[in-house]
C-alpha cells in the first residue's frame, strides 16, 4: 500500500474535475484501512468509483480510494442467490457477472457507473427498480472505534436516493461490503415505459435477463453522456418531491408536466423536465454546461472547473425556484 502525495484526482471523478489531494491512497482490505486511520485520523475523504461527486477545490487531507474487491456466493437454492461483493467492485461489471450467471434482479440497474459499495449510499434505482429491493445486508466499518457493523436492509433506511449512510451516519462508516438476494428464475420488470418501446424496437417479446440490460444499455447510450467522453455526474439533482395542490398549481399552466404518484400521497416531479421548462437543456457556457438530451445532466466538455459548475448548477435551481415554487436539491456531493 503506497500514499501517494500531491496527486491530481482528475482520473478518480467521472466529472473529470482537475484538483489535487495533499495524500492519497488505495485501500483493499480493512487491515489496510485500519493501517492508514491510525497515522491520518483527520481530514478524510472516503471515494468509491468518484461518480457522484463535484471537486470544486484542491483537498488538504488523505483521500482514501475503496478498492476492496471480492464476489462471493454466500447462499444458493435453486430459486435464490445470496451474493456478498466487495465495496470497491465496479457496478457495471457486477452487473455483467450477474447477467453471465443468469442471476436477475440487476439488470435494469445496467450501466450505472460507480462502485458497488456506492449503490446502498444512494439506493441507486433507475428504471423502475430500486437496489434496496435487493440488498439483504451492508457491512461497514465504524470510523470512531474501528468497529464492523453488520446493517440489515431495515437498519439501512433507505429511502427516494438516500439512505442512512448519506444523512444521520453520512461520514461515520467505511462500507466493506454489500450483500444482494437475486433470483434465478428472474422477474422481468418491463414497466417503465422507456424500456418496453426499446425491446419493441428490438423485436423482443419475451425478454431475457440480458435482453432487459441490452435495452437499459442502448437507453443510457442514447440519452446520457459517456464520462470517458464528456465528464459527469449522472443526475446532478434530485427530483423533486412535492404536495398535491403544488402539482395541481403547475398543472394548471403546463398539463403536460410529468407527475408521480408517491405512495404517501405526494408526487414527483422530473427535474429534467422543470429544468428544460427553465430554457437550460443544451445550454453551453464555455467548457462546462446542461446535456443535450437529459436536462439533469450537467456536464464538464474538457477542463472545466467546479466552481463554474457549481455555480450553473445554483442558477438552474433559482430559475427552477422562480418559475416553478420548487428547490431543487443536488444528488452530487459537492467537495
Ligand atoms: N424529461 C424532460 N426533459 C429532460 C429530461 C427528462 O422533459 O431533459 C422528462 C421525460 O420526458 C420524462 C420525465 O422527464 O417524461 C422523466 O425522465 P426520465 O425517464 O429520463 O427519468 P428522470 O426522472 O429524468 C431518473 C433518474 C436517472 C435514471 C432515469 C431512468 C433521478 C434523479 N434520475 O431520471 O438516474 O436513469 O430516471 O430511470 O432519479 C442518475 O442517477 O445518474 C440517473 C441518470
Amino acid at each position: 500500500m503506497e500514499i501517494k502525495e500531491n496527486i491530481s484526482l482528475k482520473p478518480y471523478n467521472t466529472f473529470g474535475i482537475d484538483v489535487s489531494s495533499a495524500k492519497f491512497v488505495e485501500v483493499n482490505n480493512v487491515s489496510d484501512l485500519k493501517k492508514v486511520l491510525i497515522n491520518n485520523s483527520d481530514n478524510i475523504l472516503i471515494l468509491g468509483g468518484g461518480s457522484n461527486m463535484l471537486f470544486t477545490q484542491d483537498f488538504g487531507g488523505i483521500v482514501i480510494k475503496n478498492n476492496i474487491k471480492g464476489i462471493d456466493i454466500i447462499e444458493e437454492s435453486g430459486v435464490e442467490v445470496e451474493i456478498k461483493v466487495g465495496a470497491g467492485e465496479v457496478w457495471h461489471e457486477f452487473v455483467m457477472y450477474c447477467i453471465e450467471h443468469n442471476y436477475g434482479g440487476v439488470e435494469n440497474l445496467s450501466l450505472i457507473p460507480g462502485n458497488v459499495g456506492a449503490s446502498p449510499m444512494q439506493n441507486i434505482g433507475p428504471y423502475g427498480v430500486e437496489v434496496k429491493d435487493l440488498i439483504t445486508e451492508v457491512v461497514a466499518f465504524d470510523l470512531r472505534d474501528f468497529s464492523i457493523k453488520t446493517f440489515s436492509n431495515k437498519q439501512c433506511k433507505f429511502g427516494y436516493r438516500s439512505s442512512v449512510f448519506k444523512a444521520s451516519e453520512k461520514g461515520k462508516y467505511f462500507i466493506t461490503s454489500v450483500t444482494f438476494k437475486l433470483n434465478k428464475q428472474a422477474k422481468i420488470n418491463t414497466s417503465y415505459g422507456a424500456i418496453e418501446n426499446e425491446l419493441q424496437r428490438m423485436n423482443i417479446s419475451s425478454p431475457t435477463i440480458k435482453d432487459v440490460s441490452d435495452a437499459v444499455i442502448s437507453i443510457r447510450s442514447s440519452k446520457l453522456p459517456d464520462p470517458k467522453e464528456i465528464g459527469n455526474s449522472g443526475s446532478f439533482f434530485k427530483n423533486p418531491i412535492v404536495s398535491e395542490e403544488q402539482k395541481d398549481k403547475i398543472l394548471e399552466n403546463y398539463v403536460d408536466a410529468p407527475n408521480y404518484l408517491q405512495p404517501d400521497g405526494s408526487f414527483k416531479m422530473a427535474a429534467g423536465w422543470l429544468i428544460e421548462k427553465c430554457g437550460w437543456k443544451g445550454k453551453r457556457i464555455d467548457n462546462y454546461g446542461v446535456h443535450k438530451n437529459q436536462a439533469l445532466v450537467l456536464v464538464n466538455y474538457g477542463g472545466a472547473n467546479g466552481t463554474d459548475i457549481f455555480n450553473l448548477s445554483e442558477e438552474i435551481i433559482k430559475s427552477v425556484k422562480e418559475t416553478f415554487g420548487i428547490e431543487l436539491e443536488r444528488e452530487v456531493n459537492i467537495v
